[in-house]
Formats: structure tokens, sequence, C-alpha cells
């Protein structure tokens, strides 16, 4: 018997090195380890054999279980570990997938491209706090408190005094009272307003304000500045129309048509058959914000500006609802 275990044993080591896969790996183990395989049998067996040789042989037969049921369990990993290598292979061949890269907002690109233009007509950038007081965004610009202008212009209030700004203007206050003439800025921000939102407003937005004081500026050089804005923005054939208006910061006041860059002053859907579209607010600096701010309104004259960046990239790239700008929806903010 014991030659036979030695048989079994060396048997089995020949035959498990040969084993390549799981299945066959099974049928090994049934073979030899399972309830009716051989080595089962040899245990059945030790049952007839001479008493005082059992000790010897179950010994031996025991080692012989459990030397298979290692070799079983090596084998078993081994296989396991090769099959995990094959499935994580890399297939080179296969071409790569384009690691997507992101790009600026819409509002970004215009702010910026609304940035360039002015830097390079001698314009520094400016800025002030979102969260203003009253007197910086009303008062000093020759708003009190009862004036209609306020009406609307209502807005986010924090305290009775302090507000998120409604207009980029009072950053024209905080420039000139930090700094003497000449003064030549743009202040590109977000303001807010309680407005009913809905295609064309929204509770926020994005205003660029324009502030130039010095000796002898006149109504002439805001005309010619604006007009050289208007054709880099949207191209050298664009006219400009200045419609006379109020704000209670400028006198006189203008409201700024652009031509219709789209149909040429024809007449199309985005100008809505007028040939024109607005773009911005304007005038000259009245004497009383120079007054709030302690400039000598005897020695100088200044021109100022406000835009809607939303409303300019709305024109520019044919958008028809503002709350576009806000959803962060990939498929509008992929098409810039
Ligand atoms: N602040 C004005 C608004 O939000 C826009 C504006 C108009 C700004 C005329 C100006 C200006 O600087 O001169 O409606």
């Amino acid at each position: 018997m014991k030659n036979q275990i030695e048989e079994v044993k060396s048997k089995f080591l020949s035959e498990i090195s040969s084993v390549e896969d799981e299945k066959q790996l099974e049928e090994l183990r049934v073979k030899y380890l399972g309830r009716r395989g051989i080595i089962q049998s040899l245990f059945d067996k030790l049952r007839e054999v001479p008493k005082e040789e059992k000790p010897a042989l179950g010994k031996l037969l025991n080692e012989l279980k459990e030397l298979a049921q290692g070799k079983y369990n090596e084998k078993k990993l081994e296989i396991k570990g090769k099959k995990a290598k094959v499935e994580s292979f890399v297939d080179l061949t296969i071409p790569g997938r384009l690691k997507y890269t992101g790009r600026k907002h819409p509002l970004t690109q215009t702010l910026e491209e609304i940035k360039k233009i002015f830097i390079g007509m001698g314009f520094e950038v400016a800025s002030g706090p979102e969260i203003e007081d009253d007197y910086h965004n009303f008062e000093a610009l020759n708003i009190p408190p009862e004036h209609p202008a306020r009406d609307m212009q209502d807005t986010f209030f924090i305290e009775d005094k302090i507000i998120l700004r409604t207009h980029t203007s009072p950053v024209q206050i905080r420039v000139m009272e930090s700094k003497k003439p000449p003064v030549r800025i743009i202040a590109p921000g977000r303001v807010y307003r309680n407005e009913a939102i809905s295609a064309r407003s929204y509770c926020l937005f994005h205003q660029v304000e324009g502030l130039y004081v010095d000796e002898g500026v006149s109504f002439a050089e805001l005309k010619g500045t604006l007009l050289a804005f208007a054709k880099q923005m949207f191209g050298s054939d664009v006219k400009l129309r200045f419609r006379p208006s109020f704000f209670p910061f400028t006198e006189p006041s203008a409201e700024v048509d652009v031509s219709c860059f789209i149909c040429g002053g024809k007449g199309c859907r985005v100008c809505k058959y007028g040939g024109w579209l607005e773009i911005l607010g304007c005038g000259m600096v009245d004497p009383n914000v120079f007054k709030f701010v302690g400039y000598d309104a005897e020695k100088y004259t200044g021109y100022a500006f406000g835009m809607g960046v939303e409303r300019i990239a709305m024109l520019k790239y044919g958008i028809d609802d503002i709350r576009l700008f806000y959803e962060n929806d990939f498929r509008f903010l992929d098409q810039f």
C-alpha cells in the first residue's frame, strides 16, 4: 500500500504540472480529491490493512492529502492570476479617446473681447464691490432716495442701506473718490436686480462701465470711442445711432444703437425689422456727480457709458434666452 501511495503522489504531481485551465484543474480535483476520488479510496482501503501498519500508512495518506490540497490551491491561484492579466491587457492599436478640454463661458469670451478693445484704446480696468452701499449705488450718482429712477433698479437688500449693486456705475464714484483726473477706466462686473425672470431678464447679469474724465473731454470723443468699439466688436461696416435719453448721472444722455450687423440695417428677425440694435447708455458726466466726488466741475468734463454683456453676447451669437447663460447646460455651452 505504501507503494501505491507513492505512485498516486507522483502521478498527481505530474498531472497537476500540466494543468492549464480551470476546467482541467476541476477534473483533477474530482479525480484525486473528490468524495469518490483516488485519495478517498486509499483511505477506504486503510481499513483493511493490519492494525500495526495503520498509523504509519495513515500518516502517509494524510500527508498525501495535504500535499494534493496544497498543490491544488496553488494552481488555482496561478490560473486566476493569468486570467486577470489577460483581461487587463491594453490594446495599443485601439484609437485613443480624446480628452475633453474645457473652454471659456460665452460671457467670459464676450467680456474679454470688450476689455481687449478698450484696453487697446488706453482704458484701465477697475473694479468695485458687488455688495454696495446706497450712497455709491444711488446717491452719489445723483439718484436721491425718492428719485423715480430707483424704480427701474429694485434690488436685493443686505441691510437698510447695504444692497447688491444694480449697475457698475458705482465704480465710477469709487474711482473718482480715490484718484484725481485724468481718469480713463472700464469697470466690468456682475450686477443684480429684483426682476421677474424671463427670456429677456434675469436676477443677475453683467455690465461694463466706462468713464473718461479730463480737461476738455467732449461728446465728440465719446462718439468716436464708441464707434471704434462697435466696429471692432460687430464689424467694420456698422454705424451708430445716438438717441437722446435720460440718466440722472449724465447730462446730456443718450442711448446708442448699432446698425443691425446681421442684415446690415435692412431689417430682420434679430433687429425686429427695425434695422437697429440698442447696445448701451451713455452721456457726459453730470456736474452734480463731480460735486459728490470733489472734482472741479468748471475745470473737468467727462463721459461715461454702460453696456450689458449678456445683451451684447445675445446679439452677437443670436441667443434668444438670457437664462441659457446660467443653466450650465453642456449642449448650449459646447457651441462657443
Ligand atoms: N447704469 C446704467 C444702467 O444700468 C447704464 C449707464 C447709462 C451707465 C449711462 C452709464 C451711462 O455710465 O452714462 O441702466
